[in-house]
């Protein structure tokens, strides 16, 4: 199964055209998925009180937890659709990370196994360019790729556009354009 999670809050936004395309390649080829839609959802990021006394015991208290971690141990293939913010993932991705992925059930340190998700791919989009994100500043993708690769996943495709505020059209259109190949690569 393939699962896509996505961290916006804004449907007229380049990342919500992004997940539109993401959706057309995956229907083209006949591929099924589940949309995680994190604001949607109105997932609460904060990890609270009462989350934390369970979580030592891979335990959870917030009910959409366990939905989320079903869709995730059927997922064989993971798609991340987010913005770079504060040179990382939006405060609803970081807590998904956070809450879902608890030891034993999504994650290992011991190199076990408890999905089937072998392969990922992250779409992003940020104001610097992607080679100022990467050499400039610490390349904030990885820390979104940890938590990835404690599922056991190693490979892990990213595709950047950078420079959003200041690209033209044609550049966002390109960047629409290779979706289908991006997408088509995972599958
Ligand atoms: C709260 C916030 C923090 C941001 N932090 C960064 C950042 O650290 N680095 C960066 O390159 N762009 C940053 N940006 C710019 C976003 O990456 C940019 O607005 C977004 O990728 C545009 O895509 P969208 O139209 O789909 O929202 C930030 C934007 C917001 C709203």
């Amino acid at each position: 199964m393939i699962t896509i999670v996505y961290a916006h809050p804004w449907d007229g936004s380049f990342n919500n055209a992004m997940l539109k395309e993401t959706k057309k390649v995956l229907n083209n080829n006949g591929q099924e998925y589940t949309l995680i839609d994190l604001n949607k959802d109105n997932f609460n990021p904060v990890m609270t009180q009462n989350d934390l006394s369970v979580y030592g015991k891979s335990g959870f208290k917030d009910p959409v937890v366990d939905k989320y971690i079903q869709i995730l141990q059927k997922t064989e293939k993971i798609i991340f659709i987010f913005p770079i913010w504060w040179m990382g993932a939006p405060a609803i991705l970081k807590g998904f990370f956070d809450k879902v992925f608890l030891t034993n059930k999504i994650v290992s340190f011991e190199g076990k196994k408890f999905t089937k998700v072998e392969k990922a791919l992250l779409l992003t989009t940020s104001e610097f360019t992607t080679e100022r994100l990467i050499k400039e500043l610490d390349d904030p993708i990885k820390v979104v790729e940890y938590p990835i690769k404690s599922m056991g996943v190693s490979k892990i495709k990213w595709h950047n556009l950078g420079n959003i505020i200041l690209s033209e059209k044609p550049e966002r259109v390109e960047f629409l354009k290779q979706i289908n190949n991006f997408v088509e690569d995972l599958i």
